[in-house]
């Protein structure tokens, strides 16, 4: 069962005189990889595939993430009337693609696919909070609120399960924290880059996944603040048997900062020497 509806979201109250430029290609992208939650649960239905519990919470998950791709997407066909949500997710789609029918989890068992699942959840309600508090356009602020609600309740749903399974497999704590900071670590791999490029390049562009991790960081990282990875750290001790608000967790939560910091100022250079280069950062839209 849907906590909310798109009908609900106030799209009336749009108000582009409020609307960030830097924001548009993040939402635009961010809809590509929330809309395609329906193959993710089908992955995860074959690898959970005689646990109907599971199966059952997995597609109303679904559900949810397919609505977070149509609000950002609609959102996003709002700030930019050029931007064609279905014929850019055809072509997400068609470019990535999820080994629907796995046997078992790529992480190795039920209980890191489920750290996993933590993970990115942690991801994208921190995100979603972020952005919303960063932004000032009102139905952006709504849809982001209500998205980032939606995410940390996913994060609950797949907690909770992982607990389960925890008990009867008894993953050790290594390979918890293996499963945790690999999945963290994939951040940056082609699953964001590439639906940056299939949502803001024209057709015919070649996909460069550094021109594109960085188009997608290079901004998505300016909206972060230390709260809000002061939290994401403190779920993602949670996930792996860790005190979530001790002092380890505030360390981590700084070194953290710290290095997102680093790394946020590194793809903003690129994008400066990109922009030098060819005089946009977004090459594409210029054509487009
Ligand atoms: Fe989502
Ligand atoms: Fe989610």
């Amino acid at each position: 069962m849907k906590h909310w509806t798109l009908d609900q979201v106030a799209w009336d109250r749009f108000d582009p005189s409020k609307v960030d430029p830097e924001v548009i290609p993040l939402v635009k992208a961010a809809a590509m990889v929330e809309r395609n939650g329906d193959d993710y649960a089908l992955y995860l239905k074959s690898v959970f595939r005689d646990d109907p519990d599971f199966q059952y919470a997995a597609d109303n998950w679904a559900v949810e993430e397919v609505q977070h791709g149509d609000a950002l997407g609609r959102w996003a066909s709002l700030a930019d009337a050029s931007f064609d949500y279905p014929a850019a997710f055809a072509r997400y789609r068609a470019g990535y693609t999820i080994d629907i029918k796995a046997d078992a989890s790529i992480r190795g068992s039920r209980t890191g696919e489920l750290i996993a699942r933590c993970m990115v959840e942690t991801g994208t309600s921190s995100y979603y909070t972020a952005l919303g508090e960063a932004s000032d356009e009102p139905v952006l602020k709504e849809i982001c609120r209500l998205i980032a609600a939606d995410e940390y309740r996913h994060f609950k749903l797949f907690y909770d399960h992982m607990k389960r399974y925890l008990a009867r497999e008894n993953l050790s704590f290594p390979k918890r924290l293996r499963v945790a900071l690999g999945r963290v670590g994939e951040t940056e791999d082609d699953e964001l880059a590439f639906a940056f490029h299939c949502s803001n390049d024209a057709p015919g562009v070649a996909y460069e996944h550094n021109r594109c991790i960085t188009g997608y960081m290079g901004r998505a990282m300016g909206f972060y603040r230390f709260r809000h990875i002061e939290r994401g750290m403190g779920m993602i001790f949670k996930s792996i048997g860790l005190e979530p608000r001790g002092r380890v967790s505030g360390l981590a939560a700084r070194a953290a900062w710290k290095l997102l910091c680093w790394r946020r100022d590194r793809y903003r250079q690129a994008m400066a020497r990109e922009v030098a280069a060819n005089g946009n950062a977004l090459p594409a839209q210029q054509a487009a």
